[in-house]
């Protein structure tokens, strides 16, 4: 195999030194969707808001036009108002009688090493399959589906069937618990459980049906559960509940008329942590939706669908997933890579083996897996050949300068934009990123609002902060694919996003402009960690936590960790007649992994007789973060306790993993 010299490793320090920008090369602009920088004028003005999205929203196929564009009476946005449309419709169908039948949707690649390559003909011929199938257990529009999968293209399909349907569909990442899983079933009372035998990871398998058995037994609305066979191992049936999804498609049509969708009617639920224990269900609509992760996705990852092999690493269980491997790529008609597993099992370049197997020309991950792959090296990879790719994206967390820079360099071989996206669950879409085709890069810079997202970074009373200073996020005007609410409680909307500064989406993240109006995100203020690009709320694991027959009181904060970001820190009190010890420790981190789910599992205990509370009992998190990340303490006299401080700080840097 042929690969092209590396740059030397050294060379990175000297690009951060000389803090260069990276303008696009001619090379790149050549070829760019977006070469003229008015872009950004012209959907400022309202005007040209609503041209913009109009001429987006036209490139989709309406079974009904639009009345209205959008109307908003803060904190409620409508879009496309009066249109009809089917999402299925408009990620299969329109490029299949378009002469596109033939096109890869998705080349697949199980962790085991199988493989399977799916057309937009073949994906519309399983959707409709299972959407007969999905009829023909009752399954209708308004209803709700839980789908707890491996990365499997029956994920994909059950999403899609759905969607046909017009079912909301609320995907549980597989990474959770029986118990997590439980809860998201329950609050969305689903009626139907799409799972799988089990899934691949790390050589291992997963015990998916296991748990969606458990999480159904401690709930009362599921009718029926559809098991999708992947790892052939042994399972637990129902038979008056539980059906495998080969026996149910087999002999079905792949005719399944689509069901005209308002573009306001509810196309799925993503629940997301926020600063309670309680998960909150993120509602997202059909036409804004669609919208939004079409445009998106064209203009940031400068789509050419004819000639683009584009991987996104992230789960579909994740909001990531859901808008930038399923809905807003197969909108665009493009091919995609879906990779089962580990990125780096069994082999450390698994992830460049599979890049160079298909030409991958566009890559977008986390910062925490670029960092994991910083410290294998480049060597790791040296024999793959990584010359098709001429895009890179990131998304999940702050990339800090030297990861952007080694991605820029070692990967991308010093000839790929690198694409830094912020958004959230709650946004739909990415809302600061650069344009590849016009945007001069900074390294650790997500740079500009996307064309007609207003954006503003202010101080506590709500006032803009000057360029040049920092303060919180927050985002002014309506944008198509915005979250609607979250599911079965309006208070909790209003009270999250919209009641620090009225009238402004309240995002929770600090940030910072620089001079030249650049933006830079510092992370999360709130009680929210973000460990390896996903949000976990501290509120959670000491809920989990507490749980423990040994634990009294707990105190959760979010460490700086160098390769995923932030590590979950407990403190811990217990109940009198339990004694700390290692083997508790590691009890109570498994017991948190039960509760919530592996990637939850905190990376260190820290046993303590009391916790740091103000006077009026509220416990001091600023000052727990300090002694997790054993920074100098600063002033703590308003402790109800001054010992408290120094018999935690002695017990610092014991029980880690
Ligand atoms: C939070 C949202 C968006 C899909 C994955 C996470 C953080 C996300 C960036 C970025 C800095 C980022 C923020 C945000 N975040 N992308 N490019 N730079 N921070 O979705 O689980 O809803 O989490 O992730 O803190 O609020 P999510």
């Amino acid at each position: 195999m042929t690969t092209e010299p590396r740059p030397d490793s050294d060379a990175i320090e000297n690009l951060l030194r000389e803090e260069r920008t990276f303008a696009p090369s001619d090379e790149f602009v050549a070829d760019a969707l977006v070469r003229d920088p008015s872009i950004y004028e012209r959907a400022a003005s309202e005007d040209g808001f609503r041209a913009f999205w109009t001429d987006e929203a036209k490139r989709l196929d309406w079974m009904e036009p639009w009345e209205d564009l959008y109307t908003w009476e803060a904190p409620y946005a409508k879009w496309f108002i009066g249109g009809k449309l089917n999402v299925s419709v408009n990620c299969l169908d329109r490029h299949v009688a378009n002469g596109l039948g033939d096109r890869v949707a998705y080349f697949w690649e199980g962790e085991p090493g199988d493989t399977r390559t799916i057309t937009y003909a073949d994906l519309l011929d399983e959707v409709c399959r299972f959407t007969n199938a999905l009829r023909g257990l009752g399954v209708k529009k308004g209803d709700r589906v839980a789908i707890y999968m491996p990365m499997i293209p029956e994920l994909p399909v059950a999403m899609l069937a759905c969607t046909r349907i017009g079912a909301a569909h609320s995907v549980v990442f597989g990474g959770f618990s029986a118990d997590a899983l439980a809860d998201r079933i329950d609050d969305a009372s689903c009626s139907v459980v799409i799972t799988a035998d089990g899934g691949y990871r790390k050589g291992a398998t997963v015990a998916l049906k296991k748990a969606a058995d458990d999480a159904i037994a401690r709930t009362s609305s599921v009718e029926h559960c559809v098991v999708v066979k992947r790892t052939g191992d042994d399972v637990a049936w129902d038979e008056s509940r539980d059906h495998w999804y080969h026996d149910l498609v087999d002999g079905q049509s792949s005719k399944a008329d689509p069901e005209p969708m308002d573009s306001e009617d509810l196309l799925y639920l993503l629940y997301t942590s926020g600063t309670t224990a309680k998960p909150k269900g993120i509602m997202h609509t059909t036409g804004g939706y669609l919208a939004g992760v079409s445009a998106t996705h064209r203009l940031i990852f400068d789509i050419h669908p004819e000639t683009d092999i584009y991987w996104c690493m992230a789960d579909i269980g994740w909001v990531t997933g859901h808008s930038y491997i399923v809905y807003g790529p197969l909108a665009n008609a493009t091919t995609g890579i879906i990779y089962e597993g580990a990125i780096d099992y069994p082999e450390k370049d698994r992830w460049a083996q599979i890049a160079a197997k298909y030409r991958a020309t566009i890559l977008y991950t986390a910062p925490t897996a670029i960092r994991a792959l910083m410290k294998y090296g480049a060597d790791a990879f040296a024999d793959d050949d990584l010359s098709s790719l001429r895009l890179l994206g990131s998304v999940g967390e702050p990339i800090n300068p030297e990861a952007w820079a080694w991605y820029w360099k070692e990967i991308g071989g010093g000839r790929c934009p690198v694409v830094d996206t912020w958004w959230q669950t709650e946004t739909g879409m990415v809302m600061i990123a650069p344009l590849p085709g016009i945007t001069t890069l900074k390294p650790g810079s997500a740079t500009f609002p996307f064309p007609g997202v207003v954006a503003d970074v202010v101080d506590e009373g709500g006032r803009s902060v000057p360029l040049g200073g920092g303060g919180y996020l927050v985002l002014e005007r309506p944008w198509p694919a915005m979250l609607r609410g979250i599911y079965g409680d309006p208070e909790r909307y209003e009270q999250t996003y919209w009641s620090r500064y009225p009238g402004r989406y309240f995002a929770g993240d600090g940030c910072k402009r620089d001079e030249e109006g650049y933006y830079w995100l510092l992370g999360r203020i709130d009680d929210v960690m973000n460990v390896s690009g996903h949000r976990i709320s501290t509120t959670e694991v000491e809920s989990a936590l507490v749980s423990h027959p040994s634990v009294a009181e707990a105190a959760v904060v979010g460490r700086t960790d160098p390769i995923t970001g932030q590590a979950i820190f407990c403190y811990v009190i217990l109940r009198s007649g339990h004694e700390a010890s290692d083997e508790l420790g590691k009890e109570l981190r498994t017991h948190v992994a039960d509760m919530i789910g592996k990637f939850a599992r905190p990376k260190q205990i820290l046993f303590t007789p009391d916790l740091p509370k103000t006077r009026s009992g509220k416990i001091m998190r600023r000052l727990l973060r300090d002694i997790a990340e054993q920074r100098d303490l600063g002033d703590v006299t308003t402790l109800a306790d001054a010992n408290v401080v120094s018999a935690i700080r002695d017990q610092s840097g014991k029980g880690e993993d």
